[in-house]
């Protein structure tokens, strides 16, 4: 008997759980509704996703990204509110229900999938390394990396990568991703690691990198979608039928191409 009430217990703590659960859920989308703007959380320094660029004199973050969380918003019918920061900051920001989505080139990996509601994948970029063009002939193979002073940017997946396929890195751990770039010029690090998009907006700015001739393992685990707090059942699928008719239309590779051409003319160094 005592079994059978625990188990009526468990199932009813549930059931309340459940409910509770789903009715947080319709206060998501309705929330954003109703206070009438979307708040985004990213990391400005991720051309050609999101980045700062002088427009008419004046400092804007514009990208892929940016163009993305534009169009949700406007099809909510809500304005857009941009949170900058640290790329570090950005999840945690979102957990703490300071912005609604994350909107910053994140890979949804099933670890992230654990605390996180994740849309569908809107770009899926492979890792690359980026080295000084004068070392192309030493730095041609993960081998020839070994023990040597690899860069990702903190709290990215790329800091995994470097860990699991470089040999005895010497990980290197910077916030921003120019400041990386910046580095590898300078030669205080060796490479770093970056997904190919990205890399190669800024090796265009910057004629004096490239990526090395050296393959790393890419997975669709590491494809970019929008966070979003968990138990977000409603607003999620209302970003997954926005994404859907993004890619389909060929958009979010316009807006990647079109940034992409920004970042070459206009990024703050
Ligand atoms: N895709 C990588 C990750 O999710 C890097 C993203 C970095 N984004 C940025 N805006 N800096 O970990």
């Amino acid at each position: 008997m005592k079994k059978i009430l625990t188990s009526l217990a468990i199932v009813g703590a549930c059931f309340l759980l459940t409910a509770c659960g789903s009715k947080k859920e319709e206060d998501k989308l309705a929330g954003i509704k109703a206070s009438g703007v979307l708040k985004v959380g990213t990391s400005a320094e991720f051309a050609p996703f999101e980045f700062h660029t002088l427009v008419a004199g004046e400092d804007k973050i514009v990208g892929a990204d940016i163009d993305l969380a534009q169009a949700i918003a406007d099809k909510l019918g809500v304005k857009l509110k941009i949170e900058d920061m640290e790329f570090n900051a950005v999840l945690a920001t979102l957990k703490e229900g300071k912005v609604d989505l994350g909107i910053a080139g994140i890979s949804a990996t099933p670890t992230r999938q654990k605390s996180f509601d994740f849309s569908t994948n809107y770009y899926n970029p492979p890792q690359k390394v980026v080295i000084n063009k004068k070392n192309a002939a030493n730095y041609n193979s993960i081998a020839s990396l070994k023990g040597k002073k690899i860069g990702a940017q903190k709290g990215s997946i790329q800091e995994d990568v470097v860990k699991n396929q470089m040999k005895d890195p010497q990980i290197v751990s910077v916030a921003k991703v120019p400041n990386l770039i910046l580095e590898v010029k300078q030669g205080s690090i060796d490479a770093l690691v970056v997904e190919e998009t990205v890399g190669a907006s800024y090796i265009a700015q910057n004629p004096e990198l490239q990526f090395a001739t050296i393959d790393l393992k890419s997975s669709d685990d590491e494809a970019y979608a929008i966070a979003m707090q968990k138990g977000s059942q409603n607003l999620k699928k209302e970003i997954n039928k926005i994404i859907q008719e993004l890619m389909d239309s060929g958009e979010i590779e316009k807006y990647v191409k079109e940034n992409t051409a920004i970042a070459n003319k206009t990024t703050k160094k």
